[in-house]
């Protein structure tokens, strides 16, 4: 094909510069647009015509509420209380360049998916805005009007239609309009281009606060700088994060069931890799077989892993994350599979097993994997409504530090161990025991310590419980027998009124349990 064709040569995104615009070599020419270097756009009236007419009707919108709508709201009116007076910026983020032209897959920004229920690749660059209105004449009585500015589908007469490999509908397929996202969110929606307007009324000396959340959206965040001029807001802008934050550490209904839904299909995929491993241990990098198991199991169930897959055999599951995965696994040895199916409403689950590659644990192997499940159900046996977030890791490593101190590890007692000025167990354990579990992996990032480390545990938490041991194979302090041993054990729990649920308890943790379990998941 020659440069002239109506047709890209190669399926590769055009740029803006049309192809009259690409100069000689022999000029300069900004680097910016020199990705529009290697193929033409045509630019003629004609083909404009052309490629814009000739069009079925689009099919009528199917479009209904979507059933997070509801639970959105009141998270809406939750955050509304917080910031009585002030006008709140939730973008949902831009995408992330992967290189030159080309961007990762988009995922909003958690607070957004949060307060909206949307998590798809259709808002890009949409910005949630609560802005203030009279107490009580906001949405569901609150103090605050939801509005989400979109970038809406374009009409086919446009040059985004055809042309705009990061938003055309030739590229990455029609986007909702804003009646669709109205409808299925049940938030007032407006035109991105009305954004920076909306954003500036009444801002200034004594009027409207304007709060954004930080490192979600550069752009954004520079256009509420510019509104906001000389007003320093640094501070609440990072009080509005945190308090985002805070406001998913209790799990609504919803959001329990989604996680369920996350957690389940993990538990799905776990099953998936023990049917692979006779082909892991064929291939020179089994791990990899593993891991591109569950990216597949992944992708097909959900939106995608939750994080990146650790595939750890043998003494690689002595390095916490072990996300190489290009290692052999081999029979004898075990295998530490951390791995999370991310729903495609954005939860995702993180669950770690660690699975003799052969079916059978070795008498060492099953005293270091004991010794970590004691520790984990002591964790649970803490995980109680009114204990502190604390008490769980407190709790494991108490098991631990006494199974170390029995082998003859510890250099002092398992309770001086324990003090905070010694904690010579962790040596063996470096990492936490858990972390609040939701949209984010590591969900609720920004909460205070005093609700988070320190906080009082309430019904609808969900966090992991995920102790482990790890000896590396030069650590010269533990026997030979020990050496390259790593065993992590990850659930996932839902704190209850009365205790705790293991939301992934269908997975085999019991030693016994997981032999007889990946026995039967290999007779098929
Ligand atoms: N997979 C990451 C973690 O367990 O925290
Ligand atoms: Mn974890
Ligand atoms: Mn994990």
């Amino acid at each position: 094909m020659s440069a002239d064709d109506v047709i890209p040569e190669t399926l590769t995104p055009e740029t803006a510069v049309p192809a009259s615009d690409v100069p000689a070599p022999e000029e300069d020419q900004d680097l910016a647009e020199r990705n529009a270097n290697r193929s033409h756009r045509p630019q003629s009236e004609r083909f404009l015509e052309f490629i814009s007419s000739g069009w079925g009707d689009r099919a009528p919108s199917t479009a209904g509420r979507a059933p997070a709508a509801d639970f959105t709201a009141a998270r809406r009116s939750r955050l509304s209380a917080l910031f009585p007076g002030a006008r709140l910026v939730v973008p949902a983020g831009t995408f992330r360049v992967r290189s030159n032209d080309t961007d990762f897959r988009f995922r909003p920004h958690a607070a957004f998916t949060h307060l909206t229920g949307l998590g798809q690749e259709q808002e890009p660059d949409a910005v949630l805005v609560l802005h203030p209105v009279d107490d009580g004449t906001g949405d569901d009585g609150s103090a605050h009007r939801a509005v989400l500015y979109m970038n809406p589908l374009a009409g086919r007469d446009t040059p985004e239609f055809f042309s705009d490999s990061r938003y055309g509908e030739f590229w990455v397929g029609a986007r909702p309009t804003l009646d669709e996202v109205a409808t299925t969110t049940g938030i007032a929606t407006a035109h991105l281009d009305d954004l920076r307007d909306a954003l500036a009324k009444d801002v200034g000396a004594g009027g409207v606060e304007l709060l954004v959340v930080p490192e979600a959206d550069a752009t954004v965040e520079a256009v509420v700088a510019e509104i906001r001029a000389q007003e320093e807001s640094g501070e609440r802008d990072a009080r509005l994060a945190e308090a985002l934050s805070e406001l998913r550490l209790v799990k609504d209904a919803h959001e329990v069931e989604q996680m369920r839904t996350a957690v389940d299909a993990t538990i799905d995929g776990f099953a998936h890799m023990v049917r692979a491993l006779p082909a892991a241990v064929a291939h020179r990098r089994g791990e990899r077989v593993l891991e591109g198991v569950f990216i597949g199991h992944a992708r097909q169930e959900g939106n995608d892993v939750g994080y990146t897959t650790i595939a750890a055999a043998g003494e690689h599951a002595t390095t916490l994350h072990w996300t190489d995965n290009d290692g052999r696994v081999e029979p004898g040895q075990l295998v530490l599979i951390d791995a999370g199916v991310e729903a495609d409403s954005l939860y995702t689950a993180d669950v770690t097993r660690t699975l003799p590659v052969d079916g059978t644990f070795t008498d060492v192997q099953r005293r270091v994997y004991q010794a970590v499940l004691d520790a984990a159900d002591a964790g649970f046996a803490a995980a109680v409504p009114g204990a502190r977030f604390r008490d769980v890791h407190d709790a494991a490593m108490r098991v631990l530090a006494a199974r170390l101190a029995d082998w003859g590890l510890l250099p002092v007692t398992a309770e001086e161990s324990l003090l905070p000025e010694n904690q010579h167990h962790r040596r063996w354990m470096v990492h936490g025991t858990s972390h609040h579990l939701g949209l984010d992996v590591h969900d609720c990032a920004q909460a205070r310590a005093e609700l988070y480390l320190d906080g009082v545990l309430e019904p609808g938490m969900v966090f992991t419980i995920e102790p482990g041991l790890y000896f590396k194979s030069d650590d010269l302090l533990v026997p030979q027998e020990l050496r390259g041993i790593g065993v992590r054990i990850e659930d996932d729990v839902l704190i209850t009124a009365d205790g705790n649920e293991n939301l992934s308890a269908a997975l085999p943790r019991d030693p016994d349990a997981v032999e007889a379990w990946m026995a039967s998941v290999r007779r098929g």
